[in-house]
């Protein structure tokens, strides 16, 4: 019986590529997009790893002989857990320099010199902060753009501008904020940050909250609001909802809301992150009215 389907209709013969190695961009990119729906996030590792080892071990013991069985070696770590053990030394160095620091003049040095983040090699600028560091409130985004590494500021391209408006919704701008990033550096084309580079980047920003001191914490997007919350739940169910942040003996109150960025793609959830800012407007006027002349910086904004 023949396979040839008769009724089907003819399709256009293929196009042969001049280079058959070469693969299109929408073939890169469906192949990216595959990849990150299976879950894989980190390509390349902190340290080099050969994951042909594992099926060259595989194969050789298929063939059992006294030497194999003597010699097997432990199953190689899987590339994610490779990249975190990586990690999780960097994150210690970072976090011994961190606590040497004891204003943000050598915090900001501390940063700019730490090599053990690959970030730091494939961006222009080191961003640090931007805004007042006396003000009252202190925001956290997710990792510079590509505005951000050109100019070596947080939150000045198109999701810097709809956060003034934000901000100047209730009353604020960048003279009473102070605002910084999980990462200060930028991810290569604005990809989501690792769970690496989050953990090795983190006493940074922890140091740098202690250091603030802010009275109000406002982390925007899912992944300032998983850094520092630790907790499980996505930036959905977390926003809107105080919680207490641990800095250095004070618990500073905690808002999570939606990032700038996602609002721009999906405004009909302003709204909600409206509703999210009016209590932060609220949290910070009442801790005015309360203050008593002379009591915990009084002059914040
Ligand atoms: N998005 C962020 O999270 N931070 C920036 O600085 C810019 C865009």
């Amino acid at each position: 019986m023949s396979t040839t389907d008769t009724d089907a209709p003819s399709r256009p013969p293929l196009r042969r590529r001049p280079d058959a190695r070469a693969i299109s961009e929408a073939d890169a990119l469906a192949a990216l997009h595959f990849l990150v729906l299976s879950g894989i996030r980190d390509i390349a590792g902190h340290e080099p790893a050969d994951h042909f080892a594992r099926s060259r071990k595989t194969t050789t013991s298929s063939a059992p002989g006294p030497q194999s069985r003597a010699a097997a070696p432990p199953p190689a770590a899987p590339p994610v857990q490779t990249a975190l053990q990586g990690a999780d030394s960097a994150r210690r160095s970072a976090a011994e320099l961190a606590a040497q620091c004891n204003d943000l003049a050598s915090l900001k040095a501390a940063i700019e010199s730490f090599d053990q983040c690959a970030l730091r090699a494939t961006a222009t600028h080191t961003v640090f902060a931007d805004g007042n560091p006396e003000a009252a409130l202190m925001i956290v985004g997710e990792a510079p753009g590509r505005e951000e590494d050109r100019l070596g500021k947080p939150f000045v391209g198109e999701s810097g501008r709809l956060l003034d408006r934000m901000l100047a919704a209730i009353g604020r701008d960048r003279d009473s904020t102070y605002i910084t990033n999980v990462l200060p550096w930028r991810p290569p084309g604005n990809r989501k940050p690792t769970p690496a580079e989050i953990t090795i980047c983190l006493p940074f920003l922890k140091r740098h909250i202690e250091l603030i001191r802010p009275q109000v914490l406002f982390l925007t997007g899912g992944v300032a609001a998983g850094a520092l919350l630790e907790r499980r739940e996505g930036i959905t169910r977390l926003r809107g909802r105080w919680f207490d942040y641990a800095a250095a003996g004070d618990r500073i109150p905690v808002m999570a809301s939606f990032h700038p960025a996602f609002l721009l793609r999906q405004p009909e959830q302003k709204r909600r992150a409206w509703e999210d800012l009016l209590k932060i407007q609220e949290k910070l006027e009442r801790n005015r009215e309360s203050a008593e002349p002379g009591q915990n910086r009084p002059d914040r904004q």
